[in-house]
């Protein structure tokens, strides 16, 4: 694949943040296989500057968040949470998750990240508050972490079409 076709096929991968893409492409565009890819992906955001991995956290979406009832997040996010049914949360589950989210967003500074496709609304909130009581480091960490299990999925929902 050339330069250009790789990126725009996985310029999506990470949230709003083509620049992963872009720079695979420059060492790797040849590359196929998922495992590979992101491994290559993930080690271009873990060697990135702290500025840039806050930013990549940054571009998140809240979780049942204020873009989501609006219809504004990305084909992926929009696709994480319906999986995890966060577009049909109760109104009670509304209040809760936009509570949480203001909480930790003034806590850390950043948006509350979890690869949220293989879970339900209840385990979205029962890990929400657990990690609301991390510290900065632990959470930031956590976060990459999660922004990674999220690329993958991604990618292997590319590869199966
Ligand atoms: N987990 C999977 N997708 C998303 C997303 O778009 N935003 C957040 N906060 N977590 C996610």
């Amino acid at each position: 694949m050339d330069g250009h076709d790789f990126i725009a096929r996985y310029a999506g991968i990470y949230e709003h943040s083509p620049w992963v893409a872009e720079r695979v492409a420059e060492i790797a565009s040849d590359i196929d296989d998922t495992s590979r890819l992101a491994v290559l992906m993930a080690d271009c955001v873990d060697n990135a500057d702290t500025e840039q991995q806050l930013a990549l956290i940054r571009a998140h979406p809240d979780l049942a968040g204020k873009a989501q009832v609006a219809g504004e997040l990305t084909e992926e996010s929009s696709d994480e949470q319906a999986s995890a049914g966060l577009d049909r949360c109760s109104k009670v589950e509304y209040e809760r998750f936009q509570a949480l989210n203001d909480a930790y967003k003034e806590k850390f500074g950043f948006p509350f990240v979890m690869a949220v496709r293989n879970s339900n609304r209840a385990e979205i909130l029962e890990a929400f508050s657990a990690r609301l009581k991390n510290d900065y480091d632990t959470e930031f960490e956590t976060a990459l972490a999660e922004i990674h299990t999220i690329a993958r999925l991604r990618l292997e929902a590319l590869r199966s079409g």
